[in-house]
């Protein structure tokens, strides 16, 4: 019976100084973000940052209702956001980042399931790989594309 296995690729620092310009920028953009997160039933805010190719940043918060199931997490905010704006735009990248009780998470926080089939439609839609940024403050993660989040992906290709 064949198995297959998946790699992939997480590259990870200690430290933001290790990070290029256009990253540490980003991280930054959504680490200000987290201030005007709707988080009051959490008090978990998340604030995404998306570089798009012509050099804008978008960014995004999670919007919390008493609905639970209503809110949205910020990454969807702010990619939600980048497409009505900008349809024709590629993304380059996306750096996340949390804060729990107004301190941000010393490790990385991942991005939910549902946010990683968004990204990977905007990924497959523009057909560049987004660089992902999880933003620690103890460690820094990097994913160079979204499939690597989401192996057997399901596309649009299957209809
Ligand atoms: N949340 C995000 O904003 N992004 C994620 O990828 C995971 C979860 C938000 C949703 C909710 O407002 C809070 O974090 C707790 O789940």
């Amino acid at each position: 019976m064949p198995i297959k296995e998946i790699k992939i690729k997480i590259v990870e620092y200690n430290s933001i100084k290790e990070l290029n310009q256009e990253d540490k920028a980003l991280i930054n953009s959504a680490k200000i973000a987290t201030d005007t997160a709707y988080s009051p039933y959490s008090n978990f805010s998340v604030g995404a940052a998306v570089l798009l190719e012509n050099g804008e940043i978008i960014t995004g918060n999670n919007q919390e209702n008493a609905a639970y199931p209503s809110g949205l997490c910020a990454e969807r905010v702010a990619l939600f956001y980048a497409n009505s704006k900008f349809p024709n735009i590629a993304v380059k990248s996306i750096a996340i980042v949390a804060k729990n009780n107004n301190k941000f998470n010393s490790i990385p926080v991942p991005p939910c399931g549902a946010c990683r089939q968004v990204m990977l439609e905007t990924e497959m839609r523009f057909k560049k790989p987004i660089k992902v940024i999880l933003f620690g403050e103890k460690k820094i993660q990097i994913i160079n594309k979204v499939t690597d989040l989401l192996p057997l992906d399901f596309t649009s290709d299957f209809f």
